[in-house]
């Protein structure tokens, strides 16, 4: 079985990514360095894949650092584009969560009530980064629905589903069936399988 070190400190990309990849037959694992997650600096940038590869790059300079450079290192950057506000969240989802949280979404959204999450994965291989792409369209909720999941999850609501549902009214596995993430993780598995 190969080993994938993920570097992230969001405990629900882990269950995702584990819950994804495990039974393709990956150990996904947190990458940490003696017992921490690394604290990786974010560019200033509106998009999504400079991010990651900022993301990427910093985590392959501590694996240089660590003598581990063969090992792999998983990264990823997601945002919520709602179609009404260009570009908002976006690239700043993490901070406009925090600072107006999921009620204050709810106020700014009018009648058209579409966006779409989308997941940039970027890997090491131990030899080459390679990157992939997740998007998922869908609905802004009425209200706040559900208990799983994290962030966005109990106010969007994924077209592929039935529709009704937020992905925090869903299991980890419904959700990944058609998340961003979900689908740049089943790309990054086929990638895994073919080389
Ligand atoms: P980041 O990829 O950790 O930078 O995520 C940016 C923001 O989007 C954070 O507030 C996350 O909680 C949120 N987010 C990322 N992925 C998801 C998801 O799958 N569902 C809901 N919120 C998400």
């Amino acid at each position: 079985m190969g080993t994938l070190n993920f570097l992230t400190g969001n405990p629900g990309k882990l269950e995702e990514a584990t819950a994804l990849l495990a039974p393709l037959g990956w150990k996904v694992q947190s990458f940490v360095v003696e017992g921490n997650v690394p604290e990786i600096v974010e560019p200033q940038t509106d998009n999504l894949t400079t991010v990651a590869l900022a993301k990427v790059a910093q985590g392959v300079e501590i694996l240089a650092a660590e003598s581990r450079l063969s090992e792999s290192l998983l990264v990823e950057d997601s945002g919520l584009f709602i179609d009404a506000l260009p570009d908002f969240p976006g690239v700043y989802s993490a901070q406009i969560l925090k600072s107006i949280g999921l009620e204050g979404i709810l106020k700014l959204v009018g009648e058209n009530r579409s966006a779409q999450f989308t997941t940039i994965a970027a890997l090491w291989t131990g030899e080459v980064v390679e990157v992939f792409v997740g998007q998922c369209a869908g609905q802004i909720s009425e209200e706040i629905q559900g208990q799983h999941g994290f962030g966005y999850d109990p106010i969007f609501i994924p077209n592929e589903g039935d529709g009704k549902r937020t992905f925090a009214e869903m299991t980890v596995e419904e959700k990944s069936a058609c998340s961003h993430r979900g689908k740049a993780l089943s790309t990054l598995a086929d990638f895994l399988s073919q080389n």
